[in-house]
């Protein structure tokens, strides 16, 4: 996969940021896969059609998923100047970005989306800990949420790993305590080392957690999960321990399952791990839902941008591609999980973000980032902070709020 020169910016990469790793998912293989083929290889033909929205209403029972951006010059809830923990690599007006795409609101179809607030936020979750498992775009929300609760009180840095894959943050006055929990895949991984180097592929055990981020669960009131960007490359693919295929694979006898089946097969391992987990009493779930990124005129290493600067309507945004049947593989897991009911079972809620977030190519950093060692670089997957992303608090606040007595 790739050239040469991919492959060592690969390592390079890295060695130098981990941030910045989700770049490699774009590396060129991606869209080779024939999509009849994969489709076939999907486990359920019964599939509903991509485009259905597949509505879950929140007990308010408005649909916070569905609806559009308006303008709003409100301005955003916190600057890089009051927000102390607001990460360089996010700061984009710091970095040149034109403000005007802080100036949008999202307006769910029939009703409104209650702002965010610290104080009853961090009043709900008072003595309570959160944790965000998944790659850097989760560690992208959490950022926005430290920047929204820091309005009330800058949180202490408790815990750092060597990589910035485990970090815990600590709000004194309230006993709140937030945790990032790093998994690329949600499931068990590991990486191909070819000639005693890593190789950017992976074996993925796709019927097996990934053990090194739930062994914080005991811990764990509230859990955000979300994932799949690292989806988007080649992977050896297993179940039961035996190797059933690939991914963006071209392999002489190994079937390529497609992105589709893959994730939807790692978030029902995750699922139905969670809603088993008898250390994990208690413990609310809220799935965050994929969102996509929006290179234009190319990918990110060869050009790819995105200079866009409004949001586009819901009639330009497609709900038959990979990125909306990515979402409606995670919906239907967890619907699966709701309807089921049982007794002293967890619960699981979703923030529905991917419609709203499908229409916001304008709030990336594209080029307004620190990247002194990556310039040229266009970051068109993660969001600028402040920006759209703080809306998945909005929502991740708004659930909350319901879901407590
Ligand atoms: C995933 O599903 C979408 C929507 O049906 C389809 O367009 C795409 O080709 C599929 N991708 C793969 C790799 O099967
Ligand atoms: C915040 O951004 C402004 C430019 O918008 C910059 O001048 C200032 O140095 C930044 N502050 C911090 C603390 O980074
Ligand atoms: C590994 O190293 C051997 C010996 O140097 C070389 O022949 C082979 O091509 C290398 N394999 C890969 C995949 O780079
Ligand atoms: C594929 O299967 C055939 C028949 O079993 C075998 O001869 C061949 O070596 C296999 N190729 C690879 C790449 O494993
Ligand atoms: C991509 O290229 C087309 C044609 O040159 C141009 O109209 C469009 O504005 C470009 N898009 C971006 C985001 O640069």
């Amino acid at each position: 996969m790739g050239s040469g020169k991919t492959r060592s910016f690969f390592s390079w990469l890295l060695l130098a940021s981990f941030s910045f790793l989700l770049y490699v998912v774009f590396s060129p293989n991606p869209y080779e896969v024939t999509p009849q083929k994969a489709l076939n290889q999907r486990e359920d033909p019964k599939q509903k059609p991509a485009n259905s929205h597949d509505a879950i209403k929140g007990e308010m029972g408005c649909d916070f998923s569905k609806g559009k951006w308006v303008r709003d010059p409100g301005g955003p809830a916190y600057t890089n100047t009051t927000c102390r923990t607001l990460p360089e690599s996010k700061s984009c007006v710091q970095y040149g970005k034109d403000p005007e795409y802080l100036n949008w609101r999202w307006k769910p179809n029939d009703c409104e989306l209650p702002r965010f607030d610290a104080r009853m936020f961090l009043d709900i979750v008072r003595g309570k800990r959160m944790a965000f498992a998944g790659d850097s775009v989760a560690r992208n929300q959490l950022d926005s949420l430290l920047c929204l609760l820091s309005q009330v009180e800058t949180p202490l840095d408790v815990h750092k790993d060597a990589e910035d894959k485990f970090r815990t943050w600590y709000f004194k006055s309230y006993d709140f305590t937030i945790m990032k929990l790093w998994t690329r895949f949600l499931v068990e991984e590991t990486e191909r080392q070819i000639n005693g180097s890593a190789s950017g592929l992976f074996d993925l055990h796709l019927d097996r957690i990934d053990t090194k981020w739930t062994e914080k669960l005991p811990l764990i009131n509230y859990l955000v999960i979300s994932d799949g960007h690292w989806f988007f490359r080649k992977n050896y693919l297993y179940e039961g321990g035996k190797l059933i295929g690939c991914m963006f694979c071209s392999e002489a006898n190994l079937t390529d399952l497609g992105i589709n089946y893959t994730v939807q097969r790692a978030f029902r391992t995750t699922l139905e791990y969670l809603s088993k987990c008898e250390k994990c009493e208690g413990l609310l779930t809220f799935l965050r839902t994929f969102t996509p990124a929006h290179f234009e005129n190319g990918t990110w290493n060869d050009g790819g941008n995105c200079r866009r600067t409004r949001p586009v309507n819901e009639g330009d945004v497609s709900f038959s591609g990979t990125d909306w049947e990515l979402r409606n593989v995670q919906v239907e897991e967890v619907k699966k999980l709701q309807v089921e009911k049982q007794k002293g079972a967890k619960r699981f809620m979703l923030l529905d973000v991917t419609e709203a977030m499908m229409m916001r190519p304008d709030a990336h950093p594209g080029t307004h980032w620190n990247n002194q060692w990556m310039r040229g670089y266009n970051d068109c997957l993660h969001w600028c902070l402040p920006g759209p992303i703080d809306m998945w608090n909005d929502l991740l606040f708004a659930v909350l709020k319901e879901e407590t007595p």
